[in-house]
């Protein structure tokens, strides 16, 4: 499977060329229905969908019938747009900015928490996707997968599996290539961090976490205290693409992965490297491309929990790791407590201490990414689980699985504090740590000299809380030099920001759109240009973003700024928000600054603080 898997190379480059095959052979072949199968490697049935369905690429192994065109995926990205919000109430015309007079950042509960005994899907609205989840005694761990965002592969933890903190990272730094760097003309984008190994060892208190990189090896990491610190251990030569890590009853640890054809290896004594690896289960052309594999044990029984992306969950058991497998399946189209999000799939398994079963999967949620959501499961006498629907849907509410236990808010003010960052934070690729400095504030010195904010390092990222979030920092742009951008971004591969411009001794207040990276090998396609801006004056700026990240919303951003932190004024036309999913990870708040001139000026960024508005 690992050589197989390498040669072929991800990204769109090969999407687009399926998608012209597919289109040539289409004339003679029946049509795929929707959420269908439609391409990829191996696939040999239909090549086309049905009326108002579209074949869409998503990797290697899968197209998919989704709805709509497939041009409407690709379309960009600004127009003029009203602001829904109440609290900031903006009307926004092209190049023309309006005074208003509200703060626009409300406190509200985070809906997730629930009322009363019940909990509200999704448990947490951030982009958290390809999860898995343990439990430690009385305590969850959640992993999920970050592309080429650093640290990578954020841990999290729960008392109640709804309310969740960031803890840590089991990847502290990309180092498997120099490209994580984004240095040097190199960039990542969309690779590194796939859906990924996450476990604990008991017998010797150790956490694990292992990732196959871009198709070739596997790296494990692991940690006696999930919050870190986390280290890279060992490389395996296997591409343990999709892993799931059991570890049994007598201390043996096996991987499930695979895509399609799903294969388990069993670790050495130690973990960090393979003793044995076998296909343990084909998949029949009746069901087609599975993948997301997760690897549980009950009542002597081992599971492979595995995604038919992105529609279907099944399950596959057998008496011995090694088979044979007897599948069935769990959901399928099965509607989403969401509006306009897609079909929860993939995602873990979890136990409760007192032997209730819950499965917590993700729905494709853009240009939000993709989040979790949280239900009940029964066992059968037959040994298979069963979900606990709502009017035959996933529910958008259920009780709480256990006794409620809020943490730390999933909105509110950092500032900064003390001598590093939290774990909420992921730098766009690896950092250049002599460029920054926390310390009772945010200090970044320009790391690159680019007019290309994708060729930028040190663009710090904060998930958007959905459904509708408002970001503002507090931004000092004193020490700018000659030729420097600073500001606040909504990052993904189609971009805008709000910010400074430095040119000679002058300042300008800017709104910047049409950042766009292309699709077929994440190049940048545009760098941008000012669609509103004005002269500003002094040494310290508020930059506040209203994101409308709902799946079945405005799929808006709007952009303003204040120089007294009261009176806002709305910048520039705004930003419809992309919602394809090719680049995987959602919308982020980005705080960046680079130079298009020399390096030496710098920044410092008093908060952050995000709303739900
Ligand atoms: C969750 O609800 C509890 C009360 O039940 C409250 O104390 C807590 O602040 C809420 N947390 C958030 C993030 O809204
Ligand atoms: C889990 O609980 C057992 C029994 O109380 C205890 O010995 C063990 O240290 C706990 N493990 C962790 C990681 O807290
Ligand atoms: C799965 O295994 C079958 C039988 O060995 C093989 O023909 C097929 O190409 C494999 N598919 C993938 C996607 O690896
Ligand atoms: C994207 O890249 C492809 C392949 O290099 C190229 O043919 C195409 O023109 C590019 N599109 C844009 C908008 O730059």
């Amino acid at each position: 499977m690992g050589p197989a898997l390498s040669k072929h190379p991800r990204g769109a480059a090969l999407g687009a060329s399926c998608l012209l095959a597919l289109e040539f052979i289409a004339a003679v072949q029946a049509q795929s229905p929707a959420y269908g199968q439609c391409g990829g490697i191996g696939w040999t049935g239909a090549t086309t969908c049905v009326s108002g369905w579209t074949c869409i690429y998503s990797n290697p192994y899968y197209s998919q019938c989704l709805q709509g065109s497939a041009s409407s995926s690709t379309t960009t990205t600004t127009k003029a747009t009203t602001t829904p919000s109440t609290t900031t109430k903006t009307t926004t015309t092209s190049s023309t900015s309006i005074t208003t007079t509200s703060a626009g950042a409300t406190s509200s509960s985070w809906p997730g928490n629930g009322s009363g005994s019940n909990f509200n899907n999704p448990v947490l609205w951030n982009d958290l996707a390809d999860l898995e989840i343990i439990r430690v005694n009385d305590t969850f761990y959640y992993s999920a997968s970050t592309m080429a965002f650093s640290p990578g592969a954020p841990v999290l933890r729960s008392y109640d599996l709804v309310n969740w903190e960031y803890i840590g990272h089991s990847v502290p730094t990309l180092d498997w290539s120099s490209k994580y760097n984004l240095a040097n003309g190199e960039r990542a984008y969309v690779q590194g961090i796939w859906a990924s190994l996450f476990g604990y060892r008991k017998s010797t208190s150790t956490y694990y976490w292992g990732g196959c990189i871009e198709f070739g090896k596997t790296y494990m990491y692991t940690a006696t205290n999930p919050a870190g610190p986390w280290s890279k251990r060992s490389t395996i030569n296997t591409c343990y693409y999709d892993a799931g890590l059991l570890v049994d009853d007598d201390d043996t640890m096996y991987v499930a992965y695979g895509n399609t054809n799903i294969s388990v290896a069993r670790l050495s004594s130690d973990g960090l490297s393979q003793a044995e690896t076998r296909v343990v289960w084909n998949s029949p052309s009746s069901i087609g491309t599975v993948e997301g594999s997760r690897f549980y044990k009950r009542n002597g029984y081992y599971y492979i929990f595995i995604t038919h992306p992105a529609n279907q969950q099944w399950i596959l058991k057998a008496s011995s790791p090694w088979g044979p497998y007897v599948e069935r399946q769990i959901l399928s189209n099965l509607s989403p407590p969401v509006s306009g999000a897609g079909v929860p799939h993939q995602g873990a398994l979890i136990s409760t201490a007192a032997g209730q079963w819950y499965y917590m999967a993700f729905i494709d949620s853009y240009p939000g990414g993709r989040m979790p959501v949280l239900a009940p499961v029964t066992w059968g006498s037959d040994g298979y689980p069963t979900l606990s629907l709502v009017n035959n849907a996933w529910g958008a509410s259920y009780p709480y699985p256990l006794t409620k236990h809020p943490l730390k808010s999933p909105y509110g003010t950092d500032s900064f504090s003390g001598t590093s960052l939290s774990p909420e934070w992921e730098w766009n690729h690896n950092p250049d740590t002599s460029k920054f400095s926390v310390n009772n504030g945010l200090t970044l010195s320009t790391a690159t000299v680019t007019t290309d904010l994708y060729a930028a390092r040190n663009t710090l990222t904060h998930r958007i809380l959905g459904p509708i979030s408002i970001g503002t920092i507090v931004l000092n742009y004193g020490s700018m030099a000659d030729g420097d951008r600073a500001g606040f971004s909504m990052f993904r591969d189609q971009s805008a920001w709000i910010g400074i411009a430095k040119t000679g001794t002058t300042t300008r207040i800017s709104f910047v759109t049409g950042i766009n990276l292309n699709q077929s090998g994440w190049t940048t396609s545009s760098t941008g240009s000012e669609n509103a801006g004005a002269t500003i004056t002094g040494t310290k700026v508020w930059l506040r973003i209203y994101a409308d990240i709902r799946p079945g919303g405005t799929r808006t951003a709007t952009f303003s700024y204040s120089t007294d932190g009261n009176t806002f004024t709305n910048l520039g036309s705004g930003l419809v928000l992309n919602n394809a999913w090719q680049f995987f990870i959602g919308y982020r708040f980005g705080i960046f600054n680079y130079a298009t001139k020399a390096l030496g000026g710098s920044v410092k960024v008093d908060s952050f603080t995000m709303n739900l508005a």
